[in-house]
């Protein structure tokens, strides 16, 4: 068999790595596709050397733009070369542009979409990722779940229950592979800081940081958690663009890191504070406290199983909530299947469906 795998954008090259080695390890020919959503060194290079993640066979180039744009920038590449690859299944993880816009083009080329990281739901569509995960999901043949709600979430959508399959999360296979290289890295040391005394931010969910009103709430509440914490902020190339230089005292800005900088920073964090969906996941298999700077959340198992609290945007919320958990912070524990082994468990199901349609 024959799978097209496809990533995009920085939590994709994460995503596909545990998939692409059981897709290896079960003698599964794959084919890697970047889209090009993400190009820069910092936010796709970096990942490539750090992850161990092979070169992209294929290449699409369709780079920033808006949400048309974009989308169909990736459509149009990826449509002549779905044809000439005529693969046995299109493999597409997360909610980026660039998932929903390979789902849509593999359906229609009637070849089989797999979906990694199925079934999430903030409920706010509002949100861009929401409505990549409801169509992807649609789309979907393969649905493969991080959590039971994923799981929960489709059925009530009207999945069928045959192609529902609840298999753990490939964020944190990948985490946890390299987490001891993470640890021995000298990131801590080169940035002058010790273990368990500073706070990790990441903010980049247009929500937070395209407007304004918001942002400045959110330095400003920031601001007053760096009286008491001081904080590393690795930003994003979105909100670089809206920050210009407007970070209060305390607040260190860096630039995007690469994962195991970023993972190394996270393990020895005594907080984190961010809109990120994979960072959620990290903070509540690292066990470290997570404060979600959203209104709502994906990932709610987080939450309930794990380390997270969705403590809004309000300011004032955001400082309570931070110095409650800097005084107390919660216990770690880990949601069941969270174990590494997400990847194995994909291929697994995408082999035995493989096989069946190659015999049937
Ligand atoms: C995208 C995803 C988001 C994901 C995030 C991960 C969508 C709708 N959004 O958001 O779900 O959480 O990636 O990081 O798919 N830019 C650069 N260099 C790059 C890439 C982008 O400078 O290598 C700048 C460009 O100005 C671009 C902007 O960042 O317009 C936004 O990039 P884009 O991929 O459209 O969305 P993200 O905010 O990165
Ligand atoms: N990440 C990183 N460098 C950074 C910020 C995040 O390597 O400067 C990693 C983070 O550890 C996680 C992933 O990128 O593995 C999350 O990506 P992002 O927050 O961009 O997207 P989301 O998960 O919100 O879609």
């Amino acid at each position: 068999p024959h799978a097209v795998v496809v990533a995009g954008a920085r939590p994709n090259f994460i995503k596909v790595k545990p998939v692409l080695d059981a897709l290896a390890a079960d003698g599964v020919r794959t084919t890697l596709v970047h889209t090009g959503q993400h190009y820069d060194d910092a936010m796709s290079g970096v990942f490539f050397a750090d992850l161990g993640l092979r070169p992209p066979d294929h290449h699409l180039e369709a780079g920033s733009g808006s949400h048309a744009v974009q989308t169909a920038a990736v459509m149009t590449a990826f449509e002549p070369l779905l044809g000439r690859l005529a693969p046995d299944v299109v493999v597409v993880v997360g909610d980026v542009n660039s998932t929903l816009a390979c789902a849509l083009v593999a359906a229609k080329a009637n070849i089989r979409v797999a979906h990694v990281e199925a079934g999430l739901r903030s409920g706010d569509r509002t949100m861009p990722e929401e409505i990549n995960r409801i169509v992807t999901d649609r789309l979907s043949d393969l649905l493969f779940a991080p959590s039971p709600e994923g799981v929960d979430h489709l059925l009530a959508e009207g999945a069928r229950p045959e192609t529902v399959h609840l298999v753990g999360n490939v964020m944190v296979d990948t985490l946890l592979a390299c987490r001891e290289r993470a640890r021995a890295r000298s990131t801590l040391a080169d940035l002058g800081l010790q273990a368990g005394e500073y706070g990790l931010v990441t903010l980049h969910r247009p929500g937070n940081v395209d407007d304004p009103a918001v942002l400045d709430g959110l330095l400003a509440a920031l601001g007053k958690v760096a009286t008491r914490c001081r904080l590393v902020f690795p930003v994003h190339p979105r909100t670089a663009s809206r920050l210009a230089g407007r970070l209060p005292d305390g607040v260190r800005p860096l630039g995007p890191l690469g994962y195991l900088d970023c993972v190394a920073l996270q393990m020895a964090a005594r907080l984190v504070l961010t809109d990120s969906g994979g960072v959620q996941e990290e903070s509540t298999a690292l066990g470290v406290p997570c404060l979600t700077l959203r209104e709502n959340t994906e990932r709610p198992i987080t939450v309930t199983e794990g380390t997270n609290r969705v403590v809004g945007c309000s300011p004032a919320a955001v400082v309570a909530a931070a110095f409650e958990w800097l005084d107390e912070p919660p216990p770690p524990r880990c949601p069941a299947l969270w174990d590494g082994k997400a990847g194995e468990r994909i291929s697994s199901v995408l082999v035995r469906s493989l096989d069946g349609r190659s015999r049937g």
